[in-house]
Protein backbone atom coordinates (compact mmCIF):
# COMPACT_ATOMS: atom_id res chain seq x y z
CA UNK A 1 0.00 0.00 0.00
CA UNK A 2 1.19 3.70 -0.77
CA UNK A 3 1.13 6.65 1.07
CA UNK A 4 1.02 8.73 -2.17
CA UNK A 5 -2.42 10.46 -3.37
CA UNK A 6 -3.47 9.41 -6.65
CA UNK A 7 -6.07 11.16 -8.89
CA UNK A 8 -7.76 8.98 -11.68
CA UNK A 9 -8.86 11.26 -13.95
CA UNK A 10 -12.01 11.45 -16.29
CA UNK A 11 -12.73 7.50 -16.25
CA UNK A 12 -16.79 6.24 -16.70
CA UNK A 13 -16.58 4.85 -13.15
CA UNK A 14 -18.93 2.02 -12.40
CA UNK A 15 -20.54 3.33 -8.88
CA UNK A 16 -22.91 1.56 -7.13
CA UNK A 17 -25.18 3.57 -8.38
CA UNK A 18 -24.00 2.97 -12.02
CA UNK A 19 -21.99 4.21 -14.56
CA UNK A 20 -20.46 7.74 -14.26
CA UNK A 21 -18.03 9.88 -15.62
CA UNK A 22 -15.53 11.16 -12.87
CA UNK A 23 -12.37 11.66 -10.44
CA UNK A 24 -11.17 9.36 -8.20
CA UNK A 25 -9.17 10.45 -5.42
CA UNK A 26 -7.13 7.61 -3.81
CA UNK A 27 -5.09 8.44 -0.49
CA UNK A 28 -3.23 5.13 1.37
CA UNK A 29 -4.23 2.71 -0.71
CA UNK A 30 -7.86 3.73 -0.10
CA UNK A 31 -10.81 5.87 -2.14
CA UNK A 32 -11.31 9.08 -0.74
CA UNK A 33 -13.40 10.83 -2.84
CA UNK A 34 -15.38 9.61 -5.73
CA UNK A 35 -16.41 13.27 -7.43
CA UNK A 36 -12.87 15.13 -6.81
CA UNK A 37 -12.14 18.03 -8.68
CA UNK A 38 -9.70 17.37 -11.60
CA UNK A 39 -7.37 19.46 -10.37
CA UNK A 40 -7.45 17.75 -7.16
CA UNK A 41 -3.82 18.05 -5.52
CA UNK A 42 -2.34 14.61 -6.28
CA UNK A 43 1.03 12.86 -6.19
CA UNK A 44 0.32 10.72 -9.20
CA UNK A 45 -2.59 11.63 -12.38
CA UNK A 46 -3.39 8.89 -14.18
CA UNK A 47 -5.38 9.81 -17.37
CA UNK A 48 -8.32 7.97 -17.58
CA UNK A 49 -10.22 9.32 -20.50
CA UNK A 50 -11.96 7.30 -23.13
CA UNK A 51 -11.25 4.28 -20.02
CA UNK A 52 -13.95 2.43 -18.02
CA UNK A 53 -12.93 1.86 -14.36
CA UNK A 54 -14.28 -1.02 -12.65
CA UNK A 55 -13.48 -2.44 -9.02
CA UNK A 56 -10.99 -5.44 -9.17
CA UNK A 57 -12.45 -8.39 -9.56
CA UNK A 58 -12.85 -10.70 -6.64
CA UNK A 59 -12.55 -14.61 -7.74
CA UNK A 60 -13.60 -16.61 -5.13
CA UNK A 61 -12.28 -19.72 -6.71
CA UNK A 62 -8.98 -20.70 -7.98
CA UNK A 63 -6.62 -23.76 -7.63
CA UNK A 64 -3.69 -22.05 -7.56
CA UNK A 65 -1.90 -25.66 -6.57
CA UNK A 66 0.61 -24.44 -4.13
CA UNK A 67 1.96 -26.66 -1.95
CA UNK A 68 2.66 -29.78 -4.13
CA UNK A 69 1.64 -29.37 -7.47
CA UNK A 70 4.04 -26.51 -8.64
CA UNK A 71 4.59 -27.80 -11.99
CA UNK A 72 1.44 -27.05 -12.52
CA UNK A 73 1.27 -23.38 -10.92
CA UNK A 74 2.07 -21.65 -7.50
CA UNK A 75 0.80 -19.12 -6.09
CA UNK A 76 2.88 -16.57 -7.52
CA UNK A 77 2.22 -17.22 -11.13
CA UNK A 78 -1.62 -17.86 -10.13
CA UNK A 79 -1.74 -13.64 -8.98
CA UNK A 80 0.72 -12.10 -12.20
CA UNK A 81 -2.35 -14.12 -14.04
CA UNK A 82 -5.24 -12.73 -12.08
CA UNK A 83 -3.63 -8.94 -11.93
CA UNK A 84 -3.06 -9.36 -15.79
CA UNK A 85 -7.03 -10.33 -16.19
CA UNK A 86 -8.15 -7.42 -13.53
CA UNK A 87 -8.78 -9.76 -10.48
CA UNK A 88 -7.34 -7.46 -7.62
CA UNK A 89 -8.87 -10.30 -4.79
CA UNK A 90 -8.28 -14.34 -5.11
CA UNK A 91 -9.82 -16.99 -2.69
CA UNK A 92 -8.19 -20.05 -3.21
CA UNK A 93 -9.25 -23.78 -2.80
CA UNK A 94 -8.01 -26.54 -0.35
CA UNK A 95 -6.78 -29.39 -2.68
CA UNK A 96 -3.58 -28.90 -2.78
CA UNK A 97 -0.83 -31.13 -1.28
CA UNK A 98 -1.21 -31.78 1.30
CA UNK A 99 -4.80 -30.34 1.43
CA UNK A 100 -5.31 -27.39 3.40
CA UNK A 101 -7.35 -29.13 5.90
CA UNK A 102 -5.51 -28.02 9.29
CA UNK A 103 -5.16 -24.24 10.32
CA UNK A 104 -1.28 -25.08 10.29
CA UNK A 105 -1.89 -25.19 6.39
CA UNK A 106 -3.51 -22.44 6.17
CA UNK A 107 -1.58 -20.50 7.90
CA UNK A 108 1.36 -21.29 5.88
CA UNK A 109 -0.45 -20.39 2.58
CA UNK A 110 -0.84 -17.00 3.86
CA UNK A 111 2.20 -16.47 5.11
CA UNK A 112 3.45 -17.89 1.37
CA UNK A 113 1.08 -15.58 -0.32
CA UNK A 114 2.34 -12.36 1.47
CA UNK A 115 5.56 -13.09 -0.02
CA UNK A 116 4.97 -13.54 -3.31
CA UNK A 117 1.30 -12.74 -4.24
CA UNK A 118 0.86 -9.48 -6.24
CA UNK A 119 -3.29 -9.61 -5.38
CA UNK A 120 -5.00 -9.97 -2.41
CA UNK A 121 -5.58 -13.31 -1.48
CA UNK A 122 -7.37 -15.65 1.33
CA UNK A 123 -7.61 -19.31 1.43
CA UNK A 124 -10.61 -21.37 2.10
CA UNK A 125 -10.32 -24.41 4.88
CA UNK A 126 -11.86 -27.84 3.63
CA UNK A 127 -13.68 -30.05 5.09
CA UNK A 128 -12.67 -33.57 5.74
CA UNK A 129 -15.21 -36.34 7.80
CA UNK A 130 -12.85 -35.74 10.38
CA UNK A 131 -11.54 -32.10 11.05
CA UNK A 132 -14.49 -30.20 12.35
CA UNK A 133 -12.33 -28.73 15.21
CA UNK A 134 -10.28 -27.40 12.82
CA UNK A 135 -13.33 -26.09 10.70
CA UNK A 136 -14.34 -24.25 13.70
CA UNK A 137 -10.81 -22.84 14.63
CA UNK A 138 -10.69 -21.52 11.60
CA UNK A 139 -12.87 -19.25 11.38
CA UNK A 140 -10.58 -16.40 11.95
CA UNK A 141 -8.83 -17.26 9.21
CA UNK A 142 -10.51 -18.37 6.58
CA UNK A 143 -13.38 -16.87 4.24
CA UNK A 144 -15.20 -20.37 4.37
CA UNK A 145 -15.23 -23.83 4.22
CA UNK A 146 -14.64 -25.57 0.89
CA UNK A 147 -16.63 -29.07 1.04
CA UNK A 148 -15.91 -31.24 -2.15
CA UNK A 149 -19.54 -33.08 -1.67
CA UNK A 150 -18.31 -35.33 -4.82
CA UNK A 151 -14.81 -36.10 -5.77
CA UNK A 152 -12.73 -34.18 -8.61
CA UNK A 153 -8.70 -32.98 -8.47
CA UNK A 154 -6.98 -34.54 -5.22
CA UNK A 155 -8.44 -36.51 -2.24
CA UNK A 156 -11.12 -34.44 -0.64
CA UNK A 157 -14.48 -35.65 -0.38
CA UNK A 158 -16.99 -35.87 2.12
CA UNK A 159 -19.99 -37.57 1.30
CA UNK A 160 -21.62 -39.48 4.44
CA UNK A 161 -25.07 -37.90 5.59
CA UNK A 162 -23.94 -37.75 8.86
CA UNK A 163 -20.52 -35.75 8.61
CA UNK A 164 -22.14 -33.02 6.33
CA UNK A 165 -24.68 -33.14 8.79
CA UNK A 166 -22.01 -32.31 11.60
CA UNK A 167 -20.54 -30.04 9.48
CA UNK A 168 -23.26 -27.71 8.83
CA UNK A 169 -24.82 -28.20 12.39
CA UNK A 170 -21.50 -27.27 13.94
CA UNK A 171 -19.34 -24.62 12.33
CA UNK A 172 -19.91 -21.01 12.28
CA UNK A 173 -18.09 -19.93 8.71
CA UNK A 174 -20.13 -19.63 5.64
CA UNK A 175 -19.84 -22.90 3.45
CA UNK A 176 -19.18 -23.55 -0.80
CA UNK A 177 -19.37 -27.12 -1.94
CA UNK A 178 -18.62 -28.91 -5.46
CA UNK A 179 -21.77 -30.41 -5.86
CA UNK A 180 -21.95 -33.37 -7.98
CA UNK A 181 -23.35 -37.24 -6.73
CA UNK A 182 -20.56 -39.47 -6.20
CA UNK A 183 -23.33 -42.69 -6.28
CA UNK A 184 -25.14 -41.19 -9.00
CA UNK A 185 -21.23 -40.28 -11.09
CA UNK A 186 -19.95 -43.82 -9.96
CA UNK A 187 -22.96 -45.82 -11.61
CA UNK A 188 -22.66 -43.80 -14.34
CA UNK A 189 -18.87 -44.90 -14.86
CA UNK A 190 -20.00 -48.36 -14.26
CA UNK A 191 -22.84 -48.23 -16.84
CA UNK A 192 -20.90 -47.15 -19.48
CA UNK A 193 -18.16 -49.84 -19.46
CA UNK A 194 -14.15 -49.04 -20.80
CA UNK A 195 -14.44 -47.65 -24.02
CA UNK A 196 -14.58 -43.96 -23.09
CA UNK A 197 -14.31 -40.53 -25.06
CA UNK A 198 -13.98 -37.27 -24.03
CA UNK A 199 -18.10 -37.04 -24.56
CA UNK A 200 -18.92 -39.66 -21.85
CA UNK A 201 -17.29 -37.15 -19.35
CA UNK A 202 -20.90 -35.41 -19.17
CA UNK A 203 -22.37 -38.59 -19.32
CA UNK A 204 -20.68 -40.09 -16.23
CA UNK A 205 -20.98 -35.90 -14.69
CA UNK A 206 -24.45 -35.57 -16.06
CA UNK A 207 -27.17 -33.17 -15.13
CA UNK A 208 -28.85 -35.47 -12.60
CA UNK A 209 -25.68 -35.92 -10.67
CA UNK A 210 -25.16 -31.66 -10.39
CA UNK A 211 -29.03 -31.66 -9.42
CA UNK A 212 -29.09 -34.26 -6.62
CA UNK A 213 -25.97 -32.96 -4.67
CA UNK A 214 -27.23 -29.21 -5.12
CA UNK A 215 -30.80 -29.93 -3.65
CA UNK A 216 -28.70 -32.18 -1.14
CA UNK A 217 -26.53 -29.17 0.16
CA UNK A 218 -29.01 -26.89 -0.15
CA UNK A 219 -31.24 -28.91 2.09
CA UNK A 220 -28.65 -29.05 4.36
CA UNK A 221 -27.74 -25.12 4.52
CA UNK A 222 -31.51 -24.57 5.18
CA UNK A 223 -32.12 -26.65 7.79
CA UNK A 224 -29.23 -25.69 9.43
CA UNK A 225 -29.75 -22.38 8.48
CA UNK A 226 -26.31 -21.99 7.34
CA UNK A 227 -24.76 -19.80 4.57
CA UNK A 228 -24.27 -21.82 1.78
CA UNK A 229 -22.97 -20.86 -1.52
CA UNK A 230 -23.29 -23.41 -4.66
CA UNK A 231 -19.96 -23.45 -6.80
CA UNK A 232 -19.83 -23.80 -10.71
CA UNK A 233 -23.75 -24.36 -11.12
CA UNK A 234 -23.45 -26.04 -14.53
CA UNK A 235 -26.68 -27.60 -15.70
CA UNK A 236 -30.42 -25.26 -16.02
CA UNK A 237 -32.38 -27.85 -13.48
CA UNK A 238 -30.00 -26.32 -10.92
CA UNK A 239 -31.21 -23.12 -11.52
CA UNK A 240 -34.78 -22.98 -9.33
CA UNK A 241 -33.10 -24.75 -6.60
CA UNK A 242 -30.83 -22.25 -6.13
CA UNK A 243 -32.83 -19.08 -7.00
CA UNK A 244 -35.19 -20.30 -5.12
CA UNK A 245 -33.20 -21.36 -2.03
CA UNK A 246 -33.58 -18.30 0.12
CA UNK A 247 -31.73 -16.12 1.96
CA UNK A 248 -29.03 -18.76 2.91
CA UNK A 249 -28.03 -19.52 -0.56
CA UNK A 250 -25.89 -17.98 -3.26
CA UNK A 251 -24.33 -19.38 -6.61
CA UNK A 252 -21.56 -18.71 -8.98
CA UNK A 253 -21.27 -19.54 -13.06
CA UNK A 254 -17.66 -20.16 -14.14
CA UNK A 255 -17.14 -18.68 -18.12
CA UNK A 256 -16.50 -22.40 -19.34
CA UNK A 257 -19.92 -23.31 -18.29
CA UNK A 258 -21.18 -20.32 -20.34
CA UNK A 259 -19.24 -20.21 -23.50
CA UNK A 260 -18.88 -23.88 -23.81
CA UNK A 261 -21.20 -26.79 -23.66
CA UNK A 262 -20.75 -30.43 -25.16
CA UNK A 263 -20.82 -29.47 -28.50
CA UNK A 264 -17.07 -27.97 -28.01
CA UNK A 265 -15.60 -31.49 -27.60
CA UNK A 266 -15.06 -32.32 -30.90
CA UNK A 267 -13.40 -28.79 -31.19
CA UNK A 268 -11.46 -28.81 -27.99
CA UNK A 269 -11.22 -32.42 -26.66
CA UNK A 270 -10.22 -32.60 -23.38
CA UNK A 271 -9.07 -29.17 -22.62
CA UNK A 272 -12.78 -28.60 -21.82
CA UNK A 273 -12.49 -31.44 -19.25
CA UNK A 274 -14.11 -29.65 -16.32
CA UNK A 275 -15.74 -31.15 -12.73
CA UNK A 276 -18.17 -29.93 -12.72
CA UNK A 277 -18.94 -31.36 -16.71
CA UNK A 278 -19.58 -28.56 -19.49
CA UNK A 279 -23.24 -29.66 -20.33
CA UNK A 280 -25.83 -28.94 -23.23
CA UNK A 281 -25.54 -26.07 -25.92
CA UNK A 282 -29.46 -25.14 -23.97
CA UNK A 283 -27.90 -25.68 -19.94
CA UNK A 284 -25.57 -22.67 -21.25
CA UNK A 285 -27.64 -20.66 -22.88
CA UNK A 286 -30.05 -20.45 -19.45
CA UNK A 287 -27.68 -20.32 -17.03
CA UNK A 288 -26.92 -17.10 -18.81
CA UNK A 289 -30.65 -15.80 -18.78
CA UNK A 290 -30.39 -17.18 -15.16
CA UNK A 291 -27.08 -14.63 -14.53
CA UNK A 292 -28.54 -11.57 -16.23
CA UNK A 293 -31.87 -12.37 -14.44
CA UNK A 294 -30.02 -12.38 -11.03
CA UNK A 295 -30.59 -15.96 -9.95
CA UNK A 296 -26.87 -16.40 -10.10
CA UNK A 297 -24.85 -13.46 -8.26
CA UNK A 298 -21.42 -14.74 -8.91
CA UNK A 299 -18.87 -15.30 -11.58
CA UNK A 300 -15.90 -16.79 -10.40
CA UNK A 301 -13.50 -18.71 -13.07
CA UNK A 302 -12.64 -22.25 -10.96
CA UNK A 303 -9.41 -21.52 -12.97
CA UNK A 304 -7.56 -25.08 -12.16
CA UNK A 305 -4.51 -25.47 -14.81
CA UNK A 306 -3.02 -28.59 -15.61
CA UNK A 307 0.08 -28.75 -18.21
CA UNK A 308 -0.92 -29.77 -21.66
CA UNK A 309 0.99 -32.81 -21.83
CA UNK A 310 -1.39 -34.10 -18.77
CA UNK A 311 -4.29 -32.85 -20.94
CA UNK A 312 -3.18 -34.50 -23.59
CA UNK A 313 -3.65 -37.92 -22.24
CA UNK A 314 -6.71 -40.15 -23.92
CA UNK A 315 -9.73 -40.07 -21.72
CA UNK A 316 -10.25 -40.86 -18.54
CA UNK A 317 -6.79 -40.81 -17.75
CA UNK A 318 -6.67 -36.83 -19.05
CA UNK A 319 -7.06 -34.75 -15.73
CA UNK A 320 -10.17 -32.27 -15.46
CA UNK A 321 -9.60 -28.32 -15.20
CA UNK A 322 -8.98 -25.52 -17.49
CA UNK A 323 -7.01 -22.14 -16.65
CA UNK A 324 -9.06 -19.18 -16.57
CA UNK A 325 -7.59 -15.72 -14.72
CA UNK A 326 -6.54 -14.08 -17.55
CA UNK A 327 -9.05 -13.88 -19.69
CA UNK A 328 -12.53 -13.95 -17.77
CA UNK A 329 -12.95 -10.79 -17.52
CA UNK A 330 -12.23 -10.10 -21.07
CA UNK A 331 -14.66 -12.49 -22.03
CA UNK A 332 -17.51 -10.97 -20.32
CA UNK A 333 -16.33 -7.43 -21.30
CA UNK A 334 -16.13 -8.46 -24.97
CA UNK A 335 -20.32 -10.00 -24.03
CA UNK A 336 -20.89 -6.39 -22.90
CA UNK A 337 -19.27 -5.07 -26.25
CA UNK A 338 -22.13 -7.71 -27.77
CA UNK A 339 -24.69 -6.00 -25.81
CA UNK A 340 -25.13 -9.66 -23.33
CA UNK A 341 -24.70 -7.59 -20.42
CA UNK A 342 -23.75 -4.14 -19.15
CA UNK A 343 -20.93 -3.12 -17.32
CA UNK A 344 -23.13 -3.11 -13.66
CA UNK A 345 -23.48 -6.02 -14.63
CA UNK A 346 -19.84 -7.54 -14.50
CA UNK A 347 -19.05 -5.30 -11.44
CA UNK A 348 -21.92 -6.78 -9.32
CA UNK A 349 -20.99 -10.23 -10.61
CA UNK A 350 -17.84 -9.90 -10.02
CA UNK A 351 -17.05 -7.43 -7.28
CA UNK A 352 -19.56 -6.70 -5.12
CA UNK A 353 -21.32 -9.99 -5.24
CA UNK A 354 -17.92 -12.12 -3.68
CA UNK A 355 -17.31 -9.05 -1.72
CA UNK A 356 -20.70 -9.50 0.29
CA UNK A 357 -21.09 -12.98 0.07
CA UNK A 358 -17.43 -13.85 1.87
CA UNK A 359 -17.86 -10.60 4.08
CA UNK A 360 -14.69 -8.93 2.55
CA UNK A 361 -13.73 -5.96 4.04
CA UNK A 362 -13.34 -2.70 2.29
CA UNK A 363 -13.47 -4.76 -0.99
CA UNK A 364 -15.80 -4.76 -3.93
CA UNK A 365 -17.10 -1.45 -4.72
CA UNK A 366 -15.81 2.09 -5.88
CA UNK A 367 -17.00 3.94 -3.45
CA UNK A 368 -15.58 6.06 -0.25
CA UNK A 369 -13.55 4.39 1.99
CA UNK A 370 -13.24 1.41 -0.07
CA UNK A 371 -10.28 -0.03 -1.01
CA UNK A 372 -8.34 1.32 -4.27
CA UNK A 373 -8.76 -2.53 -5.76
CA UNK A 374 -9.27 -1.30 -9.75
CA UNK A 375 -9.30 -2.09 -12.99
CA UNK A 376 -8.97 0.00 -16.32
CA UNK A 377 -10.28 -1.19 -19.32
CA UNK A 378 -10.15 -0.42 -22.35
CA UNK A 379 -13.16 -1.33 -23.91
CA UNK A 380 -11.88 -1.17 -27.83
CA UNK A 381 -9.19 -2.86 -27.08
CA UNK A 382 -9.18 -5.98 -29.58
CA UNK A 383 -6.73 -8.78 -28.57
CA UNK A 384 -6.41 -12.41 -29.61
CA UNK A 385 -5.56 -14.75 -27.09
CA UNK A 386 -2.27 -17.34 -27.34
CA UNK A 387 -0.47 -19.74 -25.34
CA UNK A 388 2.79 -18.02 -25.81
CA UNK A 389 1.12 -14.79 -24.09
CA UNK A 390 -0.43 -16.47 -21.01
CA UNK A 391 1.51 -15.63 -17.78
CA UNK A 392 -0.27 -18.38 -15.31
CA UNK A 393 2.33 -21.48 -15.49
CA UNK A 394 0.37 -23.86 -17.31
CA UNK A 395 0.90 -21.74 -20.45
CA UNK A 396 -2.13 -22.00 -22.73
CA UNK A 397 -6.48 -21.04 -22.80
CA UNK A 398 -8.90 -23.00 -23.67
CA UNK A 399 -9.88 -19.67 -25.15
CA UNK A 400 -6.94 -19.69 -27.74
CA UNK A 401 -7.25 -17.81 -31.20
CA UNK A 402 -10.45 -16.03 -30.08
CA UNK A 403 -10.21 -12.69 -30.45
CA UNK A 404 -11.95 -10.51 -27.66
CA UNK A 405 -12.85 -6.79 -27.63
CA UNK A 406 -12.63 -5.15 -24.27
CA UNK A 407 -9.29 -5.50 -22.21
CA UNK A 408 -8.10 -5.03 -18.66
CA UNK A 409 -4.91 -2.65 -19.53
CA UNK A 410 -4.19 -1.73 -15.80
CA UNK A 411 -4.55 -3.23 -12.34
CA UNK A 412 -3.69 -1.59 -9.18
CA UNK A 413 -4.02 -3.10 -6.01
CA UNK A 414 -4.26 -1.01 -2.67
CA UNK A 415 -3.50 2.31 -5.08
CA UNK A 416 -0.26 0.79 -6.58
CA UNK A 417 -0.54 -0.32 -10.33
CA UNK A 418 0.49 -3.67 -10.09
CA UNK A 419 -0.11 -4.46 -14.12
CA UNK A 420 0.04 -2.22 -16.90
CA UNK A 421 0.04 -2.53 -20.53
CA UNK A 422 1.32 -5.96 -20.20
CA UNK A 423 3.35 -5.87 -17.41
CA UNK A 424 3.09 -7.22 -13.78
CA UNK A 425 5.11 -5.36 -11.27
CA UNK A 426 7.98 -7.63 -9.68
CA UNK A 427 8.01 -5.91 -6.12
CA UNK A 428 4.19 -5.01 -4.95
CA UNK A 429 2.71 -7.49 -3.34
CA UNK A 430 -0.93 -8.14 -1.96
CA UNK A 431 -2.70 -8.22 1.63
CA UNK A 432 -4.39 -10.84 3.25
CA UNK A 433 -8.70 -10.28 3.23
CA UNK A 434 -9.99 -9.89 6.44
CA UNK A 435 -13.39 -11.41 6.70
CA UNK A 436 -16.64 -9.79 8.46
CA UNK A 437 -19.04 -12.96 8.55
CA UNK A 438 -21.85 -10.55 10.20
CA UNK A 439 -21.59 -8.18 7.32
CA UNK A 440 -21.48 -10.95 5.01
CA UNK A 441 -24.75 -11.89 6.21
CA UNK A 442 -27.93 -13.26 4.72
CA UNK A 443 -27.96 -12.67 0.74
CA UNK A 444 -30.10 -9.81 -0.30
CA UNK A 445 -30.39 -8.28 -4.11
CA UNK A 446 -31.47 -4.81 -2.38
CA UNK A 447 -28.28 -2.92 -1.45
CA UNK A 448 -26.42 -4.61 -4.48
CA UNK A 449 -24.49 -2.21 -7.06
CA UNK A 450 -26.91 -0.93 -9.74
CA UNK A 451 -30.04 -2.27 -7.85
O1 LIG B 1 -12.39 -29.64 -13.03
C1 LIG B 1 -12.06 -29.35 -11.89
N1 LIG B 1 -10.76 -29.28 -11.55
N2 LIG B 1 -12.99 -29.10 -10.97
C2 LIG B 1 -12.68 -28.94 -9.66
O2 LIG B 1 -13.56 -28.73 -8.87
C3 LIG B 1 -11.29 -29.08 -9.21
C4 LIG B 1 -10.38 -28.74 -10.28
C5 LIG B 1 -8.92 -29.02 -10.01
O3 LIG B 1 -8.47 -28.72 -8.91
O4 LIG B 1 -8.24 -29.51 -10.91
Amino acid sequence: MTNKRILIRGAAAVLPSGLARTNILIDSGKIIAVDASSNAAADEIIDASGLVLLPGAIDDQVHFREPGLTHKEDIETGSLGCAAGGITTFLEMPNTNPTTTTCEALRWKYHRAAQVSRVNFGFYVGATEFNIEELQKASTLAPGIKIFIGSSTGDLLVDEQSALERIFAETTLPICAHCEDETTVRANRAALGDELTIHDHSRIRDAQAALIATRRAIDLAQRHQHRFHVLHVSTAAEIPAVAEGGKYITAEVCPHHLFFSTADYDRLGSLIQMNPSVKAPDDALQLWDALTAGKIQVVATDHAPHTLQEKSASYPKSPSGLPAVENCMALFLNQANLGKCDLTQIASWMSDAPARIWGLVGKGRIAVGYDADLVLVDMQREKTIRNSEQLTRSGWSPWAGETLRGWPVRTLVGGETVFRDGHVDKFLRGRAVVCDHARGGFWSTRDGIGL
